[in-house]
């Protein structure tokens, strides 16, 4: 028995976390929980949760919306990355956790607590970024971790939480692990452990699938300012706003499901899929509007670091100082990043079928052109490839002899 008298715990609504509380208090010797839980735009009333960490023995709750810092602080930065985990995954569910990690450690300072906790398992990624954006931001916090302890399977956990009034899941348990916010879901478990079958219909409710997607093709417009997508269709919103159009359009049409095996921090392969129907059509459309408008060398570069930034927010390292130093190097990058990219809608994809930057287009048709208006110097081509290639010639000479 370890000796705490406040401790503030990362609180879900789940049986799991719901365990933690009389968990902390029996077996870690902790006088008060206080539980806090997090509106990511879920979608949910959160208000029972409040409540159900009350019931189950926390002296104290808290609920807060953090979905305004959310988008504009964790999303937004991430489609100006194109940040795209092993080329895939748009990083919904560990955009979040960095945020949460982040009020927990204000909140455990406001009230003098003397540790914090999170409910994860041994097992996944998100342990990983709670533990290290909370030491990050605060090394001298204690971080409690109940369920990386406790070896009690699902069926003990349900009875462990009985004796301490949490109440048994009511409805038939879903097979799934689901995890939710307004940049989309991840769903992992039950049937999809069979890694050779086809995703269920049953674990997809943010995007229509091919058959009810409508037979008619939609044509949108994204504008970007600073690389920031600020209108859908010419009507300028606000980042939430933003978000929550272009997951119903994306989403209508059955755009951004993903079904991927992918790389977890802990060293196993699992199978996720993914439902991000705004974040990837807004990362799609953000793509473009910087192949128009920022030069061939830091777009190389900028690719490179791209996949560094994925690897680092999924890896856990969103407070670190080579995260912070590569958001210094994209930002840089992105006041050039206006513009408007046209994309059309249909059946489960979204294609660019145009684009446009009346402040900062690198492209010239005076240059590209295939007209009589061409200006580009076809004769400087001759010695400009002769220089080029001449490691190439020597080379070639070299092997004559
Ligand atoms: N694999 C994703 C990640 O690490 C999602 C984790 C949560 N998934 C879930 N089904 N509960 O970011």
């Amino acid at each position: 028995m370890r000796n705490f008298k406040k401790v503030v715990l990362a609180y879900s609504g789940g049986v799991d976390t719901s365990a933690c509380i009389p968990y902390l208090m029996n077996e870690y010797g902790v006088e008060e929980v206080v539980a806090f839980a997090a509106d990511l735009g879920q979608g949910e009333e959160l208000e029972p949760i409040r409540k159900k960490a009350l019931d189950a023995g926390a002296s104290d709750s808290f609920l807060d919306n953090l979905i305004a810092p959310f988008i504009e602080e964790f999303a937004f930065p991430a489609i100006r990355a194109n940040a795209l985990y092993e080329g895939k995954y748009p990083l919904s569910t560990a955009l979040a956790r960095p945020l949460i990690s982040r009020r927990l450690v204000e909140i455990a300072q406001e009230l003098g607590a003397d540790a914090v906790a999170h409910g994860c398992t041994g097992k996944g990624n998100d342990q990983v970024r709670f533990d290290i954006a909370i030491a990050t931001l605060a090394p001298e916090l204690k971080v409690l971790t109940p369920a990386r302890e406790w070896d009690m399977s699902r069926e003990e956990l349900i009875s462990y939480g009985e004796r301490y009034g949490i109440p048994a899941p009511v409805t038939k348990k879903s097979p799934y692990s689901i995890d939710l916010n307004l940049l989309g879901r991840s769903i992992e478990a039950g049937p999809l452990e069979d890694i050779s079958k086809a995703p269920p219909e049953e674990v997809f409710q943010l995007t229509s699938s091919l058959e009810e997607a409508p037979d008619i093709p939609q044509e949108i417009e994204i504008s970007f300012e600073s690389g920031n997508p600020v209108a859908i269709d010419g009507i300028t919103m606000d980042p939430i706003s933003i978000i929550s159009k272009a997951n119903t359009l994306a989403g209508k049409h059955g755009f951004g499901r993903i079904d991927m095996i992918e790389n977890r921090v802990v060293g196993i392969k699992s199978r996720e899929i993914y439902e991000t129907p705004g974040l990837l059509l807004l990362i799609k459309a953000h793509q473009e509007i910087e192949s128009l408008t920022l030069s061939s060398d830091v777009l190389r570069t900028k690719l490179t670091l791209e996949r560094q930034w994925a690897d680092l927010v999924y890896q856990g390292f969103w407070f670190s100082p080579l995260k912070n130093a590569l958001d210094g190097f994209i930002n840089c990058t992105q006041k050039d990043v206006n513009g408007t990219v046209r994309i059309k809608l249909y059946k489960g994809s979204a294609n660019v079928i145009g684009r446009q930057s009346l402040t900062n287009s690198l492209y010239f048709s005076d240059y590209s052109t295939y007209t009589s208006r061409d200006k580009f110097e076809h004769k400087s081509a001759e010695g400009f490839i002769y220089i080029w290639g001449l490691p190439c010639r020597l080379w070639a000479h070299s092997k004559r002899k």
